[in-house]
């Protein structure tokens, strides 16, 4: 006799999940995409979310149907803006909330992994590690990137890692900058919590590496969409399923940024477009709150485009902050064409 499947709900582990973090609803966009991402790749976990109380009722509506568990916390945030400066990320303190995940101790074990970041694959297997196990940070890889990570929910752990931010505080103002203070044998102890930089691959690799890039860029398994500008900061034509103001042709991080623009457009906005019912909202643009966000710093993607002109040691700190201007003047393009003039 035929046996009906088992919905996809019941097969899943219960006691293992990956757990993201959204504050408000741009990283909320973030955590959708994320999450559309580990279903489609048919992940066999849990999937939770922490959300913050800045998260819209449309947004929470959408992330339900996405998680299986979307959890309201306080944001914590570090207040560090002496070494938030440092990072020119002022915005990065809220991340001490991320430490609230160690508090899931109905999980046995789980991969933390930030909302900007996407799978592209199934990365279950990430479940046979054990806690710390991240991958090397681009920027100083005797650190880890706390963008993905495994972890053991443990309070004991918690009240611990509360306890080191008072005594120590933070050195980059933000969670990695703790977590790396707290888990401080990660470089040295044991190569097996060392994760492939395929777990958390960053475009900056294919500014400060490009013939590895080439040579390994397409066995990433997560890319992750570090620096300022993020996916949702973008226009996306949803007709032409082209970015608005251009991605330089022959670049493989604009493609990457439409693969998740055709997730969002394709997957999460039918269900926002549910929620937020008749009220007029174009999901394609940066939202009104991003808008006067970057009117201060004064970043609209416009002006990412024709930004104003930096001196090359400015270049160089954006670049070694994970901000590179890879939609101009340190474009793909560009730099082959540099490379090229430099090998003549
Ligand atoms: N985050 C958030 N709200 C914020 C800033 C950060 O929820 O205002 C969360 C989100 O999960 C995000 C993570 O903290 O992915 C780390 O921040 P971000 O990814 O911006 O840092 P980066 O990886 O660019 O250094
Ligand atoms: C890093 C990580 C991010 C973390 C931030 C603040 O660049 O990518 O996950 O939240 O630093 O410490
Ligand atoms: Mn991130």
């Amino acid at each position: 006799m035929l046996q009906r499947a088992r919905p996809f709900r019941y097969m899943c582990r219960s006691d293992q999940a990956f757990v993201t973090l959204a504050t408000n609803d741009n990283y909320a966009k973030g955590a959708m995409v994320l999450g559309k991402s580990l279903r489609n790749h048919k992940t066999s976990k849990k999937l939770a979310v922490l959300i913050g109380p800045h998260v819209s009722e449309p947004s929470r509506a959408v992330l339900q149907k996405l998680y299986d568990e979307v959890r309201l916390v306080d944001v914590l945030d570090s207040g560090d803006t002496a070494h938030l400066a440092m990072m020119k990320r002022p915005d990065l303190g809220v991340t001490f909330t991320k430490l609230y995940c160690w508090t899931l101790t109905h999980y046995s074990k789980c991969v933390f992994m930030d909302a900007d970041t996407m799978v592209v694959t199934n990365i279950d297997e990430l479940f046979d590690r054990e806690e710390l196990s991240a991958a090397p940070d681009p920027g100083w890889p005797d650190c880890f990137n706390s963008g993905v990570f495994v972890f053991q929910p443990s309070n004991e752990t918690y009240n611990k890692l509360l306890q080191y931010c008072t005594e120590h505080g933070s050195f980059d103002g933000g969670d990695q900058g703790v977590l790396n203070g707290f888990f401080k044998d990660w470089a040295t102890a044991d190569i097996r919590k060392h994760l492939p930089f395929i777990y958390n691959m960053s475009s900056i690799a294919i500014y400060t590496y490009l013939p590895a890039f080439k040579q390994y860029g397409a066995n990433a398994k997560v890319v992750h969409f570090l620096g300022k500008m993020k996916p949702w900061n973008y226009a996306y034509d949803p007709k032409q399923s082209t970015i608005k103001g251009g991605v330089q042709e022959g670049t493989t991080h604009p493609s990457y940024l439409l693969q998740w623009w055709s997730l969002y457009s394709s997957c999460v906005v039918p269900m926002l477009k549910e929620e937020y019912k008749d009220q007029p909202f174009n999901f394609f643009e940066p939202s009104c709150q991003e808008k006067e966000e970057e009117e201060v710093v004064q970043t609209t993607p416009q002006a990412q485009f024709s930004p104003p002109p930096l001196s090359s040691v400015e270049r160089k700190q954006r670049w070694e902050q994970g901000q590179a201007d890879y939609m101009g003047i340190d474009s793909f393009d560009n730099i082959e064409k540099k490379l090229a003039a430099f090998l003549k």
